[in-house]
């Protein structure tokens, strides 16, 4: 398994999902090779909950990366995971149409691309 699902998978152990008790990792890489990795973090209040993809997103920006090749996304679902919508928004605004990797644990993985889960979508191209 590439270095950059395994990271996606291992990110899941930092998961803090009491309330949903649903575990996602995401691993980003950017343009130098560099992986940075998120977890879902939920909050009591559940909707400041924030999702694996997007603090892997907001992790990489807040250190000055602005470049991204990839991200894989795990979940332990036999239907893989697809990111959120809100996430879709962010990685398009902020990562471009990158290749979006999911997997399991059980190493079944499949390839998608931000354009096609985001079409037509809104960015500051129209502001
Ligand atoms: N979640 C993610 O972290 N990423 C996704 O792509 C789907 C949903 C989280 C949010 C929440 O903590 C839990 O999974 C259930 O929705």
């Amino acid at each position: 398994m590439s270095p950059l699902l395994s990271a996606a998978l291992a990110a899941r152990d930092h998961a803090h999902a009491p309330y949903s008790r649903f575990r996602v990792g995401a691993a980003l890489e950017d343009s130098t090779g560099q992986i940075h990795t998120g977890c879902n973090i939920e909050n009591s209040t559940y909707g400041l909950t924030i999702c694996a993809e997007r603090v892997a997103v907001f992790k990489a920006m807040s250190e000055g990366v602005r470049a991204f090749r990839r991200l894989a996304i795990s979940a332990d679902t036999e239907t893989l995971t697809p990111p959120c919508g809100a996430c879709r928004q962010i990685l398009w605004e902020f990562c471009g149409d990158i290749e979006i990797i999911l997997v399991n644990p059980r190493g079944k993985t499949e390839t998608l691309r931000v354009k096609d889960l985001l079409p037509r979508a809104f960015d500051a191209s129209y502001l």
